[in-house]
C-alpha cells in the first residue's frame, strides 16, 4: 500500500484528498520507486480544475518525481533496486509515496543535484531546454520577452536566454517578482498588472519589438504578446496560467509574418534519446552555472491542496514541492 492523492472530482483545492492505495509488483520494463519528492507544477492546476481532461478520474494526478527504486521488473537492465533517479511523465500518478513506473522514463540524477532540487527543477528546466533550444533556438543578439519571469519555468527560462546572448525582457506580478527576475538575468522586468507591457517593449526595442515571446500566461497575454512580435517574430505560447487562449484568427499574422506555436514538454521527450539528451543539457546546464535554482519549498504530501492554493493566489515566491509520508517538510 502507498498514499497518494486522489482526484475524485474536478474542483478547487480541496479536492485534493490523501488516500490508501495499492502500488503492486513491477512487471516487465517497469521499476517500483519510493518517492522522495514530487514536483508541482501549473499544469498540476488545470488537471485538477477540469481545464485538462487529460486524468482519467478517480485518478492520482502530479507528472514528475524523485525517488528510490525498490524493485524492478524484468526487462529493466540498465537499473537496480536503491538508484536514485527521476522522471516526468504525462501519464500522471506522481502524487503517492510509492509507484510503479516504466523504466524508459527513468533518469539519473547527477550528485550535485538533491532530490529536493531536482524534484524542483527536472520539468521546469526541460521544459526551458525545450524552449531555449528546440522551439525557438536563442542566439546571441536576439531580443526575448519573458511572461512570469519570477516563476518557476520563467526564472529558468531567463537564465538559459541571457547566458545564450540574449537580451531579456521579463515581466512580473509584484515589485519582489521583479527583482528576481532582474536577478534571473532579464536586463528590464516590466509590472505587467500596473502598466501595459506592449508599450513598454516597444520603448525598450526602440520600436522594433522581439525576436520571440514566451507566454505561459495565455489569456490576458497572448494579444499584447502578439503586438510585442518584430517583424517575423514568433510567439511560443506554452501555457495559461490566467486562462486559456482565445482561437487565433490566421491572417493576424500576416501583418508580421509572424509565427505562433503551442508546445508540449511530454512530445519532446516521447523518445528515451531525446529525452535524455534533454536532461543531459539541464544537467550540463546546472553545472556549468548557467542554471542555478534553490530547492522548492516543501508541503507534506497530504497538505497537497495547500499548496494549490499558493501557487494559484500568484503569492508563492517560488516554486513548491510535497514530501510524501515522514519526510520532512517546510509547512
Ligand atoms: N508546454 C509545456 O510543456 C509546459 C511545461 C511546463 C510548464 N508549462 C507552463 O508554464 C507556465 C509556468 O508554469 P510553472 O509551473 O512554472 O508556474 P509559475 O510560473 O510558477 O506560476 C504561474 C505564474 O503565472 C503568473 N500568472 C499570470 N496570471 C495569472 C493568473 N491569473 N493566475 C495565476 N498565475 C498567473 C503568475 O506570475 P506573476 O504573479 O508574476 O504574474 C504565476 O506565478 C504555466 O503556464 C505552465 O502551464 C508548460
Amino acid at each position: 500500500m502507498a498514499e497518494a492523492i486522489v482526484l475524485r472530482a474536478h474542483g478547487g483545492p480541496e479536492t485534493l484528498r490523501i488516500d490508501q492505495v495499492d502500488v503492486g509488483e513491477p512487471g516487465p520494463g517497469e521499476l517500483r520507486i519510493r518517492q522522495t519528492a514530487v514536483g508541482i507544477n501549473y499544469h498540476d492546476v488545470y488537471v485538477r480544475s477540469g481545464l485538462y481532461q487529460t486524468l482519467a478520474l478517480p485518478g492520482i494526478p502530479g507528472i514528475e518525481a524523485v525517488g528510490v527504486v525498490t524493485a524492478t521488473g524484468p526487462e529493466t537492465a540498465g537499473f537496480a533496486v536503491g538508484d536514485r533517479i527521476g522522471y516526468i511523465t504525462g501519464k500522471y500518478g506522481a502524487y503517492a509515496s510509492v509507484r510503479v513506473l516504466p523504466a524508459r522514463l527513468a533518469l539519473s540524477l547527477p550528485e550535485a543535484i538533491d532530490d529536493r532540487l531536482a524534484a524542483t527543477v527536472l520539468l521546469k528546466g526541460l521544459t526551458a531546454a525545450m524552449l531555449v533550444r528546440w522551439v525557438h533556438r536563442i542566439e546571441p543578439g536576439m531580443t526575448v520577452l519573458v511572461h512570469a519571469a519570477a516563476g518557476g519555468v520563467g526564472r529558468l527560462l531567463c537564465q538559459w536566454a541571457a547566458a545564450l546572448g540574449a537580451t531579456v525582457i521579463g515581466t512580473a506580478g509584484t515589485e519582489s517578482k521583479r527583482d528576481q527576475a532582474l536577478a534571473a538575468g532579464c536586463a528590464h522586468a516590466i509590472l505587467y498588472r500596473e502598466v501595459d507591457f506592449v508599450a513598454d517593449v516597444m520603448r525598450i526595442t526602440g520600436g522594433r519589438g522581439v525576436d520571440v515571446v514566451y507566454d505561459g500566461v495565455g489569456k490576458d497575454t497572448f494579444d499584447g504578446s502578439l503586438a510585442a512580435l518584430a517583424t517575423c517574430g514568433h510567439l511560443v505560447n506554452f501555457g495559461q496560467a490566467s486562462g486559456p487562449v482565445e482561437p487565433l484568427a490566421i491572417p493576424r499574422l500576416a501583418a508580421k509574418s509572424a509565427s505562433v506555436t503551442r508546445p508540449i514538454i511530454f512530445h519532446y521527450t516521447a523518445e528515451p534519446g531525446p529525452l535524455r539528451d534533454m536532461a543531459a543539457a539541464v544537467f550540463a546546464a546546472f553545472a556549468a552555472g548557467t542554471l542555478s535554482a534553490e530547492a522548492g519549498q516543501a508541503f507534506p504530501l497530504a497538505e497537497a491542496g495547500r499548496a494549490h492554493t499558493l501557487l494559484e493566489s500568484r503569492a508563492a515566491t517560488g516554486p513548491l514541492i510535497l514530501i510524501p509520508e515522514d519526510g520532512d517538510d517546510d509547512a
